[in-house]
């Protein structure tokens, strides 16, 4: 097995036990996930819910958020771990989020059942909202 693909697994496996974590009682749906930081760094967060239904965080903004706090800004990868039937992909604001940080980010999803899906993030997102567009303004 070679060192990448270890490093895949490990960052699956935290995805999935940062789902146990999930607090999801309103949709029941719980996701986890797990950021691999460009210095080896793991770091996971789950989705987040609320009785305020609007205020629900989910796990990959949760995570990058995490990061960030740690200091971490550059992303090799991100994976999703979810209890849906078929691989997760992440949500647009989501999406958004990411691309400030790895506009190219590698995004590996798993279903409960153990089906997996890989994405670059500029294929889900293309044409990203990004810094240059700010640019230029009076
Ligand atoms: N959710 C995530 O955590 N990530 C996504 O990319 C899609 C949706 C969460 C938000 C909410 O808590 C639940 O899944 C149902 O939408």
């Amino acid at each position: 097995m070679t060192d990448k693909s270890k490093e895949g697994d490990r960052l699956r496996d935290a995805a999935f036990a940062a789902m146990e974590n999930a607090y999801a009682p309103y949709s029941r749906f719980r996701v986890g996930s797990a950021v691999l930081a460009s210095s080896g760094e793991i770091v996971s967060g789950c989705n987040v819910e609320n009785a305020a239904y609007g205020e629900a965080l989910c796990a990959e903004r949760v995570a990058v958020a995490a990061a960030v706090a740690q200091g971490l800004t550059s992303f090799e990868e991100i994976a999703i771990a979810s209890e849906s039937e078929e691989p997760s992909p992440p949500c647009g604001s989501c999406r958004q989020t990411l691309s400030e940080f790895a506009p190219d980010l590698l995004v590996s999803s798993y279903s409960r059942n153990g089906k997996s899906a890989q994405w670059r993030l500029s294929d889900l997102l293309p044409e990203a909202f990004a810094l240059n567009h700010l640019r230029g303004r009076p």
